[in-house]
Formats: structure tokens, sequence, C-alpha cells
């Protein structure tokens, strides 16, 4: 797998990956779960923040310790899946700002196709870790990175829970300047364009419109 893949192997990531897998799992436990999920990869996509030493007055003394330097943080849900993501992230960064990119798969060519676009205004400033729970022919991140990097953002990573090799490809070749953050690389995609074994339609399985 390329260096710039990162899967998440943690137990808590994979046991609650099993639940959103499950095809008897309803929409109120699967929009925890990706919230979850979304939680603890952002977790270990956030590692490398640079710190900065300050002192802190404690009770007992003054302590030389360390916080985030001033790195500015903006999430970028592609919609709508992407959505489900943003409560798990903003508690790890609450002060993180949001944008969104509106994209959907044409069911019969499978290209993305966009029909909103709305991001913070001072991207520059930002790193940005752009959100789907799913990574399949890799069209909508692909596309949904091109529209983001117009705006020159210092950085962008890309989180998903489930990817197929077809997208991790597709996305490390068209962006190999971006990191992919995911839970699973499954097996493959099937005629539909559909993740195997995947959870099925994620967007769907979150809003409840299956
Ligand atoms: C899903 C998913 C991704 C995209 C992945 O969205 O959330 O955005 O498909 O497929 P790709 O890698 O082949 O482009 P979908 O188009 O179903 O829209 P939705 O989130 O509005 O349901
Ligand atoms: N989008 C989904 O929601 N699920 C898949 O398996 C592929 C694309």
């Amino acid at each position: 797998m390329n260096g710039k893949v990162f899967i998440m192997d943690h137990p808590l990531i994979q046991h609650k990956l099993t639940f959103l897998r499950d095809k008897n799992t309803g929409s109120m436990e699967f929009r925890a779960l990706v919230s979850e999920i979304a939680n603890l990869i952002c977790y270990e996509a956030t590692r490398d923040l640079p710190l900065e030493e300050v002192q802190t007055e404690t009770p007992m003394t003054t302590a030389t310790t360390k916080m985030i330097a001033g790195r500015k943080l903006a999430f970028v849900p592609i919609l709508r899946a992407g959505l489900g993501m943003v409560d798990g992230v903003l508690k790890l960064v609450p002060a993180a700002k949001v944008g969104h990119i509106g994209l959907y798969r044409d069911h019969e060519t499978l290209q993305p196709v966009e029909y909103y676009s709305k991001l913070p205004s001072d991207l520059p400033e930002r790193d940005v870790i752009v959100l789907d729970p799913m990574l399949a022919t890799g069209g909508s991140a692909v596309d949904a990175i091109t529209i983001i990097k117009r705006s020159n953002p210092k950085s962008i990573k890309f989180m998903c829970i489930i990817a197929a090799p077809e997208g991790v490809k597709a996305l490390t070749e068209a962006h190999p300047d971006v990191q992919v953050y995911c839970a699973a690389v499954d097996e493959c995609l099937n005629e539909k364009g559909y993740i195997l074994p995947g959870l099925g339609d994620a967007g769907d399985r979150i809003f409840g419109t299956l």
C-alpha cells in the first residue's frame, strides 16, 4: 500500500466498523457509529499538528507545557454522506471551520456531479481535512479535492471510513500530495461501483432514505 495511505487498525475502530457494515444496523445506530469512527480517525489524522511550549501556572508551580501552535483547521464534508462525520471531528477540534462540497454520483456513468460548494474564505491559512465515509471509484474525492485546491489551502488530507483499492489508486495518482486516512481498504467494487463487502449506500443509511 502507498505510504500516503494510513489504515486505522485500532481495535475500537475495527469493532465499531463491524456494526457499521451489518445490514441490520438501523439509521440511528449507524449515524452514531459514523460519528464515533470519524472521531477516532481524526485523532490519528491530527497526530502531526505542531506543538509549542507555553508557561502554565498550576496550583503548585510554574510549568512548561504544550499547546497546538496556532494551526488552523477546516473540515470539508462531501455532501451528503460526509455530513455524518462532522459532529465526530468537531468534538476534537471545536474551533475548526466547516466548508461544504455537494457532489453526487450519476448512477449510470458513476461520474461525480457538482451541485454545491461553499468554503471558508481564509482557506490559504488553513489545513483542510476532507470527509466522506466512502472512497469507491475515487471520482468524488478527486473532484472535491480539485475544487478545494482552487482556494489554495495550506494542505489537504482525506478521511474516509471504507476505501476500495480502485479509489485509493485514483486518489493517490490524481493528488499525490494528499494523505488518506481510512478504517479499511476493502476487496473491490461491484459492477455498479459499490464497495464489496462495504456497507451499502452510506448516505442512504445515515439519512434513512433506503
Ligand atoms: C457516495 C459517497 C461518496 C461517493 C463515493 O456518495 O458518499 O461521496 O459515493 O463514490 P466514488 O468514489 O465512486 O465517487 P453519493 O454519490 O451516493 O451521494 P450521497 O452522499 O448524496 O448519497
Ligand atoms: N457510495 C456508497 O455510499 N457506497 C459504496 O459502496 C460506494 C459508493
